[in-house]
């Protein structure tokens, strides 16, 4: 088909994109040509959906589960939703405050659409998700970046989050355990957070995607703090925990009057999310839970395969995150130029990683890689990083 005449709206040319998408598409490519990648790019669980959680779709699809629902989501998830925000965070929430999402970036994108207006300021992580970012500038907000410190196992410094804070500062994004830096938040960080959250009136959207992914201490969640549910979005879904990244299940937890605005835009653009997927999330959160525990486990053991083989390649210098299931080694040591040597990583040694840069400017030296793939594969990726590495001319 020939290009059109007809140009984009303005607001596209705002609009930021996710490298593990980008980098996902040129891997293909290459396998295309016959050549065998090791993906640790994409931030997705390599594990299937639990039994229990994919018989619960396929009877809602016997059952013709199969019409529109309303737009906030089923009753009956909205419930089980509440009860799992009372078990995980000892907060007391209504089915009037949970919306529904295909996705937890759904909840992320209309969330932001409800409240945000041109020029308020939003502060956001860096490096972080790219989704906030890109939403933030989509809407005319203004992204204000903190760094997230190397120094601090990427935690932020909560003077420099302040500094950042203007009276145009609307909300503040936090993102524990953390993508892409598998960084996690302290309880004296959230507490810290949450008295500048009050001193200055702004809302914090917590995305607490990655909580069932703690491996050195339990999950502190900044929405379960005291107090601070009116003043707070909780971000969270079933795509990480469940591996259930294909199905498109997410939720946010708001004050009634936000949950509202959330479900008018819900109503405005994807109608409702699919009915039988809904049904299979309800089995998720009150069914079998050892599934998800063994995964973390897994996740676990993979993170210390991974760091250790990592810290042994000379000019890698790798923390061991505490969460999520990514790692993110300083490279600069061999390359400044994070990207050029992600690419290299992808065209030289077979192994697809991203540059640490396109998750935000702090990010400038360091890659991140997923270890939601298999410990052979992980072994052999390293095996492979450190002969592509060593062959190395800047
Ligand atoms: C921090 C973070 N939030 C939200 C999401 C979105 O998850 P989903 O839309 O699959 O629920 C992701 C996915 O990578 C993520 O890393």
């Amino acid at each position: 088909m020939q290009q059109t005449m007809f140009p984009l709206a303005d607001s596209m040319r705002r609009l930021g994109t996710e490298s593990a998408f980008v980098v996902l598409a040129r891997a293909r490519e290459l396998e295309a040509q016959g050549r065998s990648i090791i993906h640790l790019e994409i931030g997705e669980p390599d594990f299937d959906t639990p039994e229990h959680v994919k018989e619960a779709g396929i009877a809602s699809i016997r059952a013709n589960r199969t019409h529109y629902t309303p737009a906030q989501g089923i009753a009956e998830l909205r419930d089980a939703i509440a009860a799992y925000v009372k078990r995980t965070r000892g907060i007391e929430v209504s089915r009037h405050n949970v919306i529904v999402s295909p996705g937890a970036k759904a909840t992320i994108a209309l969330t932001l659409m409800a409240l945000l207006n041109p020029g308020d300021e939003v502060v956001i992580p860096d490096p972080a998700y790219p989704a906030y970012r890109s939403i933030v500038t989509y809407v005319g907000a203004l992204p204000v970046s903190v760094p997230l410190l190397e120094s601090k196992a990427f935690r932020f410094d909560v003077g420099t989050l302040e500094a950042a804070i203007t009276p145009k500062t609307k909300m503040l994004v936090i993102n524990s355990p953390h993508n892409p830096t598998g960084g996690i938040l302290t309880r004296d960080d959230i507490a810290g957070i949450a008295s500048i959250a009050r001193k200055h009136e702004i809302l914090v959207m917590s995305d607490e995607i990655y909580n069932r992914h703690c491996y050195d201490a339990e999950f502190a969640s900044y929405y379960g703090l005291a107090g601070m549910p009116e003043r707070t979005i909780l971000v969270d879904g079933f795509s990480k925990a469940w591996a259930m990244t294909g199905w498109r299940l997410g939720f946010g937890v708001y004050p009634k009057n936000i949950a509202d605005a959330v479900g008018a835009l819900m109503l405005n653009t994807v109608s409702c999310t699919a009915t039988f997927v809904q049904d299979a999330g309800i089995d998720a959160l009150v069914g079998d839970d050892r599934p998800v525990q063994a995964m973390r486990d897994e996740f676990r053991r993979r993170r210390e395969v991974l760091v250790r083989g990592l810290c042994d390649i000379p000019g890698v210098k790798c923390q061991t995150p505490g969460g999520a299931f990514y790692v993110f080694p300083n490279v600069s040591a061999i390359e400044r130029d994070d990207v050029k040597l992600a690419n290299y990583i992808l065209e030289e040694g077979n192994v697809a990683v991203l540059g640490g840069s396109t998750f935000g400017p702090n990010g400038k030296g360091f890659i991140r890689m997923s270890y939601a793939n298999s410990e052979n594969n992980l072994r052999e990726a390293l095996k492979r990083m450190r002969a592509a590495l060593g062959r190395y001319k800047p």
